[in-house]
């Protein structure tokens, strides 16, 4: 390859920038503030075939290796996205984004890895897994699975097990809206439950009274309100904290982890709150446009703009933004997801008529770690180490793949993004880079940017070009039992010998 002297910009910007097709991948991070959940530092950071090989502060190196400058920016772990939908058939139609186009626009948005769910094929768990193993194939990015369960019997059950021992999934997400669709009852809900904990894998909720939010539905339609706000009004947060207090207790009841997704209220987040002051383990996961949005949206008099930012739980009031944000300073809260789920203009108007045919939701997927900075570090709520956590290191140790990921250290994946606090974001339709025509955060903009995002030890995204392969992305396979299963035996052998303390009974005697 070229030594980096015949190179027209100051600093080595990699092969690929300059057409050479190579796959040497050697690429020195030089002088850039190092950031990892634990702590920051001013280092250089080496990379050789996909890993981290060290982190120090002057490495000397040879020059067949890229040389990037990070003076006075953070270099800091890539994004992973715990929430994402790829590919997926819903609602009558299929998301725009699949495991390539969106993967480059998390690529060009500092995100490096992604976990997906896998949706059954008519409550198979294999055959979804297969179908999903396809659309994965082209993926440019690392990418996990979490699954979906959608009914239950014996066959699912053998499947859950199968799914965790040989395919590297480790959490299983159970759906209590959607009825008639991914709906399940209480009773599916702690079968579901109990083989979860049996099997060292975490539950997952999408916590809405399903039940109730049919009756709210019928109620907008008997009032006549047809539009995109009938669905916002049809699914108040009252039904969102209703199912994320069930969820808690059952999961409390069968004494098993809990990862309630896309938290969207106050009202789901207080009662996470308290679980976890009780001492439970419940993990909150609110999503970029809970945080970045308040609900005004869907009453715009346009119905392609109304339309898209239907997501369920729909996007709250403004208050319960604020909330979420505060929550996730102090802890409540834990990581940020997305629930990337983007739907065209085209598909959306599926409801024009009736906003229960609205195909439900939103993107963010490549806006996310922006908006998380702007909302939570530009804003002084967290610190750059506390970015990292819950845009990145937290959720590694969530899905047990902490240190490989979610971490600047030698032997971790080269997941790298330098990321410059004093250039600014724009995030446009226009410009982005989703196969959707709309973007929910049109026009938002604000300080700090990702300027090149090293994947696999790929330099991916510089320059504002992205440089992606189809096929370069790896399946990573998450072992179950992570850190919140530590200690759950030991209460469970204290609840056992607790009821098998005699009760002392006098016989009753005449
Ligand atoms: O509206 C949403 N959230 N669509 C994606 C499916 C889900 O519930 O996560
Ligand atoms: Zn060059
Ligand atoms: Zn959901
Ligand atoms: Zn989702």
């Amino acid at each position: 390859t070229e030594s980096n002297q015949f190179c027209d910009a100051g600093i080595g910007h990699g092969e690929s920038a300059c057409g050479v097709s190579s796959s040497s991948s050697k690429i020195l991070i030089k002088g850039g503030t190092v950031v990892n959940a634990h702590g920051e530092e001013v280092a250089d950071v080496y990379v050789k075939d996909g890993i981290i090989v060290a982190v120090k502060p002057n490495i000397k190196v040879g020059d067949d290796v890229t040389v990037l400058d990070a003076t006075g920016k953070f270099v800091m772990p890539g994004g992973i996205d715990p929430h994402t939908h790829l590919s997926f058939e819903f609602m009558g139609t299929e998301t725009v984004d699949d495991f390539f186009n969106g993967q480059a626009a998390a690529l060009a948005g500092g995100t490096t890895m992604h976990i997906d769910f896998v949706i059954p094929v008519s409550g198979s768990l294999t055959a979804g897994f297969e179908a999903y193993e396809k659309k994965a194939k082209k993926s440019c990015m690392d990418y996990g699975f979490h699954m979906a369960i959608t009914k239950w019997d014996e066959v699912v059950s053998k499947e859950m097990e199968i799914m965790v021992k040989e395919k590297g999934i480790n959490s299983f997400k159970f759906f209590l809206a959607y009825k008639g669709a991914l709906m399940i009852n209480d009773e599916l809900l702690l079968e579901g439950f109990k083989k979860c904990k049996s099997l060292g894998a975490l539950a997952m909720v999408h916590a809405e009274n399903g039940d109730a939010v049919y009756e709210g539905q019928k109620r907008m339609i008997e009032l006549g309100i047809f539009g995109p706000e009938g669905h916002a009004l049809s699914r108040p947060s009252l039904l969102e904290g209703e199912a994320t207090a069930r969820a808690i207790r059952l999961a409390g009841f069968v004494n098993t982890p809990l990862y309630v997704v896309h938290v969207m209220s106050i009202d789901a987040m207080e009662e996470i709150a308290t679980a976890r002051r009780k001492g439970q383990r419940v993990i909150g996961e609110p999503v970029v446009s809970g945080l970045a949005l308040d609900g005004s949206g869907v009453w715009d008099p346009d119905f392609v703009t109304a339309a898209k930012f239907v997501m369920s739980p729909p996007i709250r009031a403004s208050g319960h933004d604020k909330a979420l944000q505060a929550a996730l300073s102090t802890g409540i809260l834990q990581l940020v997801g997305t629930d990337h789920c983007s739907f065209n203009s085209t598909q959306k108007a599926l409801g024009i008529d009736d906003f229960r045919n609205i195909p439900n939701g939103v993107n963010g997927i490549e806006e996310r770690m922006h908006l998380v900075w702007d909302i939570m570090v530009e804003s002084g709520q967290i610190s750059v180490t506390d970015y990292v956590r819950i845009t990145s290191t937290e959720c590694a140790r969530i899905f047990n793949i902490y240190p490989r990921k979610g971490a600047i250290l030698p032997g971790s994946d080269a997941d790298i993004i330098i990321f410059n606090p004093n250039s600014s974001f724009e995030i446009t339709a226009k410009s982005h880079h989703s196969r959707s025509d709309t973007n929910v955060f049109e026009g938002r903009r604000g300080k700090g940017k990702v300027e090149v995002t090293i994947a696999g030890g790929r330099i991916v995204w510089e320059n504002d070009e992205l440089k992606v392969v189809p096929g370069s992305g790896k399946y990573v396979e998450m072992p179950p039992f992570t850190y919140l299963f530590n200690g759950i035996d030991k209460a469970d052998a204290e609840y056992l010998s607790s009821l098998r303390a005699p009760v002392k009974r006098f016989k009753s005697t005449d």
